[in-house]
């Protein structure tokens, strides 16, 4: 069932397109590409959302994300239209996390939301505990990256405390083109489960920009009303409605 025929301009929240940074892209002009192969696929605003594995202090992986993407910006040129573009992080989960002074550095820009890398582990109930704590002393939101890799090794009730917390959800795009059965992905979506989408995009080969495919199984499932919803949900945490 395909309803409408115009694409829907699209918010990339998760990608790692900055190039020489984390397993991301490897050069600025394998970046260029995915950006250009984004925009393409109606991706209008794409944020850069590097690893953070709180193996270096925040200064230096700050610094790091400012210089690649001066790398990309120097090679875009000006005839083409680009995606706009901002900068966040996808933080992986420690125990002591919310102990990390610098923390609100690695928020979306300008926001107080965080894109939060689980571990790929069975959550234990403390593990959730240190999630609340993250809003509790900074005042910032934890967006729960790529919720769809953990479900299998996690415990219904433990899955049902999470959705009950404050944090926001994020799915990755190929879940919804993948997911089988995809009455599961459906149900998510219509359930008001999902905030935000992302490609999760590292590369040209593998895992590339598939944010494209993504809208176009959601309008053949008649859920581009869904889609325009969570696509307004991203541009209200970063502050752009
Ligand atoms: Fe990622």
């Amino acid at each position: 069932m395909r309803t409408e025929s115009k694409p829907i301009h699209l918010i990339d929240m998760h990608s790692h397109f900055l190039p020489g940074i984390d397993d991301g892209c490897k050069t600025p002009e394998e970046s260029r590409e995915v950006l250009r192969l984004s925009r393409k696929q109606h991706v209008r605003l794409m944020v850069g959302t590097p690893h953070y594995y709180s193996d270096k202090p925040v200064a230096q992986f700050l610094t790091e994300r400012r210089v690649a993407l001066e790398k990309v910006l120097d090679i875009l040129t000006p005839d083409v239209r680009w995606p706009m573009i901002r900068l966040g992080a996808e933080v992986y989960y420690r125990p002591s996390l919310f102990r990390e002074d610098r923390l609100p550095e690695l928020c979306y820009e300008g926001t107080h939301f965080l894109l939060l890398e689980m571990p790929f582990s069975t959550w234990s109930p403390n593990i959730l505990r240190d999630v609340e704590r993250i809003s509790a002393v900074y005042g910032v939101t934890p967006v729960i990256a790529h919720i769809e890799r953990y479900l299998k090794q996690q415990d219904r009730s433990i899955i049902d405390e999470l959705m009950n917390m404050d944090v926001l959800i994020q799915i990755n795009a190929a879940y919804v083109l993948n997911c089988y059965p995809s009455f599961r992905v459906r149900h998510m979506i219509r359930d008001g489960i999902v905030n935000i989408l992302g490609s999760d995009c590292h590369n040209l080969e593998g895992r590339g920009p598939n944010m494209g495919p993504m809208m176009e199984k959601m309008l053949e499932w008649g859920m581009g009303e869904e889609l325009r919803d969570i696509r307004d949900q991203s541009a209200r945490v970063l502050g752009l409605m």
